[in-house]
C-alpha cells in the first residue's frame, strides 16, 4: 500500500506537489470516491485524476521533465563542489538525470528523465537532434564570420557540421551581437568554442529549443512534465 500522491507522481503523471494539490482540490478519485491526502492505495485500486483513469500496468514509471534551467546550476546529477544541480529543482522521488549538459552559466531548455532508452536516442549523433541557441557575443559579427559558422569551424581539431546561423540583432553602443544558432552535435562547450574559434567571446548563452521543445512558457527555474504525445514524438526522431 502506498500513498496515492506518491503513486501518481511515481507513475509520472504529476509531480508530488501537483498530485497533492489535485487531491486537496478533490480532483482525485480512488475507486470512484474522492481521495484525501494520505489515502493509501493497493495495486488493484482504480485511480482517476481529473477524470482520467491512470494506467498503472503499462507505464513503467518513466518520467520526463522539461526544465528552463537558470544560471548558476550544474547539469549533472551530483556536483563534487556541492553546487546546486538541475535535479535539485525537480520535485520527484525517482532517480532522474539530465539528457546532455548545459554549462553552469547557460540557461534554457533541458530534459530530465529516467528513461535510458530515450536518452540514448536523443544523444546519439546519428539522430541529429536539433538544438537552438541564442548567443550574446562580444563584437559585431560580420557576414563572412556568420558564413564560417554556417559551413563549419574547427574546434578541438574537428570541423563542426553545417549549422543554421542568423544574426538577430546587434548593438553598436554595447558592441554586442545576438546570434541564433542551430546545431545538432553536442560537443562540450560547443557553441562557445565555435564562436571563440573565429574570435568572438560568448557573453550569454541560452538554449531556446531542444528538438521541438521550447521553454517559452516556463519561467527560469520552472519545469513541466512532457505529455505522452511529446514523448512519442521524441521517440519518433530516432533513425534506424
Ligand atoms: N554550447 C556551449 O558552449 N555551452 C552550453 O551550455 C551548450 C552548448
Amino acid at each position: 500500500m502506498e500513498r496515492v500522491q506518491k503513486v501518481i507522481s511515481n507513475l509520472g503523471y504529476e509531480s508530488r506537489r501537483n498530485a497533492e494539490k489535485l487531491i486537496i482540490d478533490g480532483k482525485v478519485l480512488i475507486n470512484g470516491h474522492v481521495a484525501s491526502l494520505g489515502d493509501k492505495v493497493k495495486d488493484s485500486d482504480e485511480i482517476r485524476v481529473n477524470g482520467v483513469i491512470l494506467d498503472r500496468k503499462n507505464n513503467q514509471n518513466k518520467v520526463y521533465y522539461l526544465l528552463n534551467k537558470p544560471r548558476g546550476v550544474v547539469s549533472t546529477s551530483n556536483d563534487d563542489k556541492g553546487r546546486k544541480t538541475v535535479i535539485d529543482l525537480i520535485d520527484t522521488s525517482l532517480r532522474i538525470y539530465p539528457v546532455g549538459r548545459l554549462d553552469y552559466d547557460t540557461t534554457g531548455a533541458i530534459l530530465l528523465t529516467n528513461d535510458g532508452e530515450l536518452t540514448n536516442l536523443l544523444l546519439h549523433p546519428k539522430n541529429e537532434i536539433e538544438k537552438v541557441y541564442l548567443a550574446k557575443i562580444k563584437g559585431i559579427i560580420t557576414g563572412s564570420d556568420i558564413h564560417k559558422l554556417k559551413s563549419g569551424v574547427m574546434i578541438d581539431s574537428k570541423k563542426t557540421s553545417p549549422a543554421l546561423v542568423k544574426l538577430k540583432s546587434y548593438d553598436k553602443k554595447t558592441n554586442t551581437s545576438m546570434v541564433l544558432i542551430t546545431i545538432h552535435e553536442g560537443h562540450n562547450h560547443q557553441v562557445k568554442k565555435m564562436f571563440l574559434s573565429i574570435g568572438y567571446e560568448v557573453l550569454k548563452l541560452t538554449r531556446l529549443k531542444f528538438a521541438f521543445l521550447d521553454v517559452k512558457n516556463l519561467k527560469s527555474g520552472e519545469y513541466r512534465m512532457l505529455t505522452p504525445k511529446e514523448v512519442k514524438k521524441l521517440y519518433g526522431l530516432g533513425k534506424n
